[in-house]
């Protein structure tokens, strides 16, 4: 049984392959392959663990035909098509729960930055700027009582709203699917988009990223938001247009930005948007806590050689192809 790991990840992934005596072959080097030589390097493989960089379609499937399950190490999976899969019987899997709460800790961590302005007065202490304590430097907005929109109220949505309950903050949030668990548990209240656009001071994406949700943010949605609001963003970078909301930081239409996620990723370090002192980014790291990381990649590994072996994996996105002969 031939496994092919797109990228280095926690080393319990190469064990738990190695130890059911699979072939593993690991990508070597330190940035993700191209297209082309992500061919190559999976060509022959039964099992991909692949990461959110490898895209992965019907025109790429066709060239591996021995290819059984692809096992991405990550809860998002926009760079799978998964109906592609499908079709020819591939197993899809994911790794979601491990990195809810670590996900949601750091759309906190972004969420406080950007209103209390932590890596911005930083950076300004830094380039020598500051001279003596400011009765008017670096004021920023309260977190606490203020009302959080939650946009996607999936797994790390609802981690969000246990976080914000902490700081005494009304949350509302808007979905396709109503999640009355949460409304009754966390008395989060659901409502239409544009009202949680025109209520929230804070607003965070925790939404897939879907043909329904690219864009989903642009100049007309941050015209409703108010002067004073902070947009989060830990979900994926095409949910928000980047010109726009660089546009809306500088026009004022909003007051601040924390995010996690851009388009394009990586954000060139001469992007506009990192000139603005109130858009904190970070490179994609909301799960990046060193036992999270680990538990994906075990629970990545474990979806592949279940797969493999006729077994049932922990978290498969379409079951169906398990039971066809
Ligand atoms: C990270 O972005 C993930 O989808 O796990």
């Amino acid at each position: 049984m031939r496994i092919a790991m797109t990228r280095k990840i926690p080393a319990v992934a190469l064990e738990t392959l190695e130890s059911s005596g699979a072939d593993v072959v690991v990508w070597p080097e330190q940035l993700p392959p191209s297209p082309e030589r992500l061919l190559e390097h999976v060509e022959g493989a039964e099992g991909i663990l692949s990461t959110l960089n490898d895209k992965i379609d019907g025109s790429v499937l066709d060239k591996l035909p021995s290819v059984k399950v692809v096992s991405n190490f990550a809860v998002g999976y926009d760079n799978i098509d998964v109906d592609a899969c499908t079709q020819r019987g591939i197993a899809v899997c994911i790794t979601p729960d491990v990195l809810t709460d670590t996900t949601a800790d750091f759309a906190f961590a972004l969420l406080m930055s950007a209103a209390r302005r932590v890596s911005e007065s930083h950076q300004s202490i830094a380039r020598g700027e500051w001279k003596t304590w400011e009765p008017l430097g670096y004021l920023g907005q309260d977190v606490y009582g203020a009302t959080l929109g939650i946009v996607g109220m999936g797994r790390i949505g609802v981690a969000m709203a246990k976080r914000a309950a902490g700081f005494n903050m009304t949350v509302i949030y808007s979905d396709m699917y109503r999640n009355e668990s949460a409304e009754s548990e966390l008395g989060v209240e659901h409502v239409e988009f544009d009202d949680l656009l025109s209520r929230s001071d804070f607003v965070s994406v925790h939404t897939p990223l879907t043909p329904e949700t690219r864009g989903l943010f642009s100049t007309e949605q941050f015209k409703k938001m108010k002067p004073s609001s902070i947009l989060i963003n830990t979900a994926r970078g095409p949910v928000v247009d980047t010109d726009a909301l660089v546009e809306a930081l500088k026009s004022g239409e909003i007051w601040g930005a924390g995010l996690d996620v851009t388009d394009p990723e990586p954000i060139p370090a001469d992007h506009p948007l990192l000139s603005i002192d109130r858009a904190v980014v970070c490179p994609h790291i909301a799960s990046a806590s060193e036992v999270t990381r680990s538990r994906m990649a075990k629970l990545a590994a474990d979806n592949v050689l279940a797969v493999l072996n006729g077994t049932t994996p922990p978290r498969c996105l379409n079951p169906e192809v398990l039971t066809r002969d």
